[in-house]
């Protein structure tokens, strides 16, 4: 194991916590902003260290085509490569190819997929997604895992769990780094609490550093979502961070936090810049909206960052869609309130504020009478 996970406040199920990995140690509950090609778009990784991003998530199926896991290895690493001396986790890849290519095939020998590139047939086995992302170097790497949509019906979410399980030691085997890397176990199961069950027990037996909940912010309802990681938490152990994939919005992440989840991942902040919206305690800002065009605040005037100190609505309005800079600027601002947001979190845990913190967030988001 090469992770510590030291828990130094509690408020019921939920918890904040110091993540000590090999490249940093980071605090939970914890947002990893994504970046797809070895970069978050739009923001030098001295940004990101001056926004206080602890944790990037990269994705082997992409890091994978290019620039080739071989060409980081031979670089010293993605740490050296992409200049960020922070921590990085690293997704194996599956879930990327079934989500963005709809071309990949699932047996049970890994995930057949068209190569983007040529077109040619290509296999990704749990093997080589860990031998990737053990040449890529990140703190934390994920199990390859069979991912079915939560709105899938009948036996092929059974299947994909089982598998799941299956792979997990083909992945446990696979992984020549165990001192430097920590592996993830993925639970699935779909929205069905037996199946579930079964995933955390099977993962918990193999003693990981972490476990991750995915298969989830795939459509299904709120109230489904929630209960899955309710009772995820509910029985993994308390003494290893848990990481809910995929999610999310500022909402969830909150709700998340409070069901007792550690660790989150989205794409949500920096893509919904790229199409004019800001993330601001209110829910969002539309900065593409005519009323933007002669509008003389900052983004959000409570916020500290550094575009909200130099900019206003006007300015971002005139940029956005039209210019690079204005998406720049407004991830600049949405990641810096996704991190915000968790170091809230972690903080008001500590200090046994939580209740009150979550009453604050609820009351500007649902404001009375809205
Ligand atoms: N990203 C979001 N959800 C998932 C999931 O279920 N598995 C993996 N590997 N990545 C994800
Ligand atoms: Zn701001």
């Amino acid at each position: 194991m090469a992770l510590r996970f030291e828990i130094l406040g509690r408020f019921n199920r939920a918890r904040a916590a110091q993540l000590i990995l090999p490249h940093f140690v980071c605090h939970t509950p914890l947002f990893m902003p994504v970046g797809t090609q070895g970069t978050i778009k739009g923001l030098t990784t001295n940004e990101l260290e001056e926004i206080g991003c602890q944790i990037i998530l990269g994705n082997t199926y992409h890091l994978a085509l290019r620039p080739t896991s071989e060409l980081i290895d031979e670089m010293g690493g993605l740490h050296k490569f992409m200049n960020w001396p922070r921590a990085l986790l690293t997704d194996s890849g599956g879930f990327q190819m079934v989500s963005l290519l709809h071309l990949a095939d699932i047996t049970e020998e890994g995930v057949t997929f068209q190569s983007p590139v040529d077109g040619k047939p290509m296999l990704l086995t749990p093997e080589e997604s860990i031998q990737i992302q053990n040449r890529i170097g990140a703190d934390i790497i994920m199990a390859l895992d069979d991912v079915v949509k939560t709105t899938t019906k009948g036996p092929r979410i059974e299947e994909a769990m089982y598998r799941t399980l299956r792979w997990i030691d083909r992945c446990i085997k696979a992984h020549k780094r165990p001192d430097e890397q920590n592996l993830f176990g993925i639970v699935q199961g779909g929205l069905d609490p037996r199946l579930r069950d079964l995933c955390v027990k099977g993962l918990v037996e193999r003693n990981l550093p972490g476990y991750a909940i995915g298969g989830l912010a795939g459509g299904e309802d709120k109230d489904s979502f929630w209960r899955v990681v309710a009772q995820c938490t509910a029985s993994l152990p308390e003494d290893k961070p848990r990481y809910v994939m995929g999610v999310g919005y500022p909402l969830d992440i909150v709700v998340c936090s409070a069901l007792g989840a550690d660790m989150y991942d989205c794409v949500y902040p920096t893509r919904t810049a790229r199409f004019g919206t800001a993330l601001v305690p209110e829910g969002v800002l539309k900065l593409k909206h005519k009323a933007m065009a002669d509008d003389i605040r900052p983004v959000d005037p409570t916020c500290e960052c550094m575009v909200c100190k130099n900019y206003t609505r006007a300015y971002i309005h005139c940029l956005v869609t039209k210019d690079a800079m204005g998406s720049q600027l407004l991830s600049y601002h949405n990641l810096y309130y996704m991190l915000k947001l968790s170091r809230d979190l972690h903080s008001s845990i500590v200090r046994g504020q939580f209740p009150q913190f979550v009453c604050q967030f609820l009351q500007k988001m649902f404001p009375e009478g809205d």
